[in-house]
C-alpha cells in the first residue's frame, strides 16, 4: 500500500494537483483526518509493509448518516477525486459513497487474498505468497527429518487464492481451499497412498476459510497413525518489505487511478488483466465473485504424485 500512496503522490504532483491522505481508511473520512501527501514526505516507504496512513475495518461506514458525513467532508476539503486503496470492503464503501458525493472514486485493489473481482492480481499477493513460501519451505526440513505431517493454515478467510498458490508453489500433498468442499477422508486417503509409496513426510496448506484444521489434524493423526502438527502462519502474511512484483503493480496501478481521476473519469477500479493495467466498474467488483481455476486443484494432484 505504501508503494501506491507514494506513486499516487508523486504523479499527481506531477499533474499539479494536491494530495490528502484519510487516514486509518474510512474512519479518517469521517472524522477528517487527514495528512497533506508532497513528493518529499512519501520518500523512503516503497520498501515498507504496511500504510503510512493506517488501516482499519470500519463498520459504521455502512450506515447513511456516516456516508453523508464523509460526502460533506469531501466537498468541505474541495476534494475532487478519491483514490481508494484496499479489498472487497473498501471498495463497497466507495460504491455507497458514489451515491452521496460528485467526487470520483477509484479503487486500487490490494489485498493479499487476490479475491477483487476483474483483476488477475492484487497489490500484497505477491509478497504474501512468497513470505509464505519462505516458511512453509522451513517447516518442510522438519517436517522430512522427523518423518510428520503438517498443516500450514495460510491467510484467505473467504477464497483460496492465497492457498492454491501458496501450495502449488511448495509442492503441498494436499491444498484445502473454501471452494472445493473436500473431504478429511479424501486427504487420508492421499496421505496413506503416499505412506506406501514411503512418502511419510507431508505438507498440507489449508485456507483459514477452511476452518476445523485442529480437528483435521486429530482425524489424520488417529487414522493413519502419522505424526501431524499444524502451523498458523497468521499475520506474518500481511507485512513485511514488498517484492518488487508488488511494488511494481502498486506503481502502474497508481498512474491509471490519477489518470482516470484526470479524465474525470470515476466510480471505477484499476486492474490488470492479461497483462495490461486497465478499469473495471465498481459495481462489478462490488458484485460480482472472481472465479478460481479448480483445474489448478488437479495440477497440484498431479505435482504431488
Ligand atoms: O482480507 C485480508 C485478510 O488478511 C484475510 O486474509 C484475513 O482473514 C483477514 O484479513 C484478517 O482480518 P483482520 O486483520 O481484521 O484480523
Amino acid at each position: 500500500m505504501n508503494a501506491a500512496i507514494r506513486a499516487v503522490t508523486r504523479i499527481a504532483h506531477s499533474k499539479n494537483l494536491e494530495v490528502l491522505g484519510f487516514e486509518r481508511g474510512w474512519e479518517g473520512l469521517l472524522t477528517n483526518t487527514f495528512t497533506r501527501l508532497t513528493p518529499r514526505n512519501v520518500g523512503g516507504i516503497i520498501q515498507l509493509g504496511g500504510t503510512i496512513l493506517h488501516t482499519s475495518r470500519c463498520p459504521e461506514f455502512k450506515t447513511e448518516e456516516a456516508l453523508d458525513k464523509a460526502a460533506k467532508n469531501l466537498s468541505a476539503n474541495k476534494v475532487d477525486g478519491l483514490v481508494v486503496i484496499g479489498g472487497d470492503g473498501s471498495f463497497r464503501g466507495a460504491l455507497e459513497l458514489c451515491r452521496k458525493t460528485n467526487a470520483l472514486m477509484v479503487g486500487i485493489p490490494a489485498t493479499i487474498d487476490n479475491d477483487i473481482y476483474g483483476t488477475d492480481e492484487t497489490i500484497g499477493f505477491d509478497t504474501a505468497v512468497n513470505t509464505a513460501v519462505t516458511e512453509i519451505d522451513k517447516i518442510r526440513d522438519t517436517a522430512m527429518s522427523h518423518e510428520r505431517i503438517f498443516i500450514v493454515e495460510v491467510m484467505g478467510r473467504k477464497r483460496g487464492f492465497l492457498a492454491i498458490t501458496v501450495g502449488i508453489t511448495v509442492g503441498a500433498e494436499v491444498i484445502l481451499i473454501p471452494e472445493d468442499k473436500c473431504k478429511t477422508e479424501h486427504v487420508i486417503s492421499v496421505l496413506k497412498e503416499n505412506a506406501r509409496k514411503g512418502k511419510k513426510a507431508g505438507i498440507i496448506v489449508a485456507a483459514e476459510g477452511c476452518g476445523k484444521v485442529g480437528e483435521i489434524a486429530q482425524e489424520i493423526e488417529e487414522k493413519t497413525g502419522s505424526e501431524v502438527r499444524l502451523t498458523i502462519l497468521g499475520y506474518v502474511q500481511r507485512g513485511g518489505s514488498p517484492t518488487a512484483r508488488s511494488r511494481f503493480l502498486a506503481s502502474l496501478f497508481a498512474e491509471k487511478a490519477v489518470e482516470v481521476l484526470c479524465q474525470n473519469k470515476g466510480n471505477l477500479a484499476v486492474a490488470l488483466h492479461n497483462g495490461k493495467v486497465e478499469t473495471v466498474t465498481l459495481e462489478k467488483v462490488c458484485c460480482k465473485t472472481k472465479p478460481l481455476d479448480l483445474s489448478l486443484i488437479r495440477l497440484a494432484d498431479m505435482l504431488a504424485t
